[in-house]
């Protein structure tokens, strides 16, 4: 099955008609996975080996601004980007499958608050914000759900960016993927604060998509990944509906951990850590042996995301320098 298939059975009449509306606008924050999405059964719809659970980071995302215009144009915080750069070209085929008449072209506008590539999950907001302009460009009326199966086809991870709070992606079983679509935790968790600590904003050198797939067909530790994702699950589920926030930390951090594991048991081994990501981590132990309650999660870049509670906030800030807080639940 191809995208092109799904976006079909989704849109089916509504893929021909024309924009009704003159600009198409829509914001989408970026998620943090606490339990990771790491391998996919099928390459081409970007369908999960499993499910995984994130967190929406509220006001960190991407605001896109999507009109037709006289030329394809991307224009990135202000830049108009070449025809030809990596960004545009992945957005365009993406947008491609949206494009049924090839004499409509469109200027995309996105502003983003987050560092792209560099493991902050800035394809999951991109992705979802996108899709969620076009709906409203077309006046599709698309539910959350086909949002998220048609934001999956852009990134994994844009399938759960597409509301705001705690979210579930379920794995799903059928081949064409649509009930895998992630869906809402109804549970809010106000003292809960997200602390992105930015070590490093260069552009990451192995792409999750070829990272995961190296560490399918050649990691020696994947085969336990499956089962450990299903325990996480249930654990993180269960800290969300009685705030225990240990457990989602402890839960999260060793998810993150165990992730990494997977990747440094492929060949050739991946590692996303830099010197600053192993020095921080430590920090994080070290605090924590001495009773503060603070945990870390890691995606496919060097950066670290701290997980603590809002009675500690001050404390986190002073210790560590540049770390930018993120309340999802404000
Ligand atoms: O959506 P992708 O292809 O950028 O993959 C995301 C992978 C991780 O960020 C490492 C994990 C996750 O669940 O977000």
């Amino acid at each position: 099955m191809k995208k092109s298939d799904v976006v079909s059975e989704i849109l089916k009449d509504r893929l021909y008609v024309s924009p009704k509306n003159k600009i198409g606008e829509a914001y989408a924050p970026t998620n943090i996975a606490l339990c990771k999405y790491w391998g996919k059964r099928n390459q081409e719809l970007n369908l999960p080996v499993t499910s995984s659970l994130s967190i929406s980071l509220a006001d960190k995302g991407a605001a896109v601004s999507i009109k037709v215009n006289s030329v394809d144009q991307v224009i990135l915080n202000n830049v108009i980007l070449t025809p030809d750069s990596g960004f545009s070209q992945r957005l365009f085929k993406y947008i491609d499958l949206f494009r049924i008449e090839n004499s409509i072209f469109f200027q995309i506008n996105i502003q983003s608050n987050i560092p792209i590539a560099a493991g902050l999950a800035s394809s999951a907001c991109g992705f979802a914000s996108v899709i969620k302009a076009l709906n409203h460009l077309y006046a599709w009326e698309l539910s959350n759900r086909e949002l998220s199966i048609l934001a999956r086809l852009g990134s994994g991870s844009a399938s759960r960016s597409i509301v705001h709070g705690f979210v579930e992606w379920h794995v799903g079983k059928r081949d064409d993927g649509m009930d895998s679509y992630s869906e809402l935790i109804e549970k809010e968790w106000p003292e809960l604060c997200i602390g992105l600590c930015i070590l490093n904003r260069d552009e990451k050198k192995i792409s999750s998509r070829e990272a995961m797939q190296r560490t399918i067909e050649t990691g020696s530790l994947y085969p336990a990944w499956p089962a450990k994702v299903a325990v996480d699950l249930s654990l993180l589920r269960q800290a969300i509906t009685s705030n225990d926030f240990e457990l989602l930390g402890r839960t999260s951090e060793s998810n993150a951990m165990t992730m990494h594991a997977t990747m440094l048991s492929a060949w050739p081994a991946i590692s996303y850590c830099l010197p600053e990501t192993l020095v921080t981590m430590q920090k994080v132990w070290k605090l924590r042996d001495e009773g503060l309650s603070l945990y870390f999660t890691q995606d496919a870049g060097p950066n670290l995301k701290l997980l603590f509670l809002k009675k500690d906030l001050h404390f986190v800030v002073e210790q560590f320098e540049n770390v930018e807080v993120v309340n999802p639940f404000r």
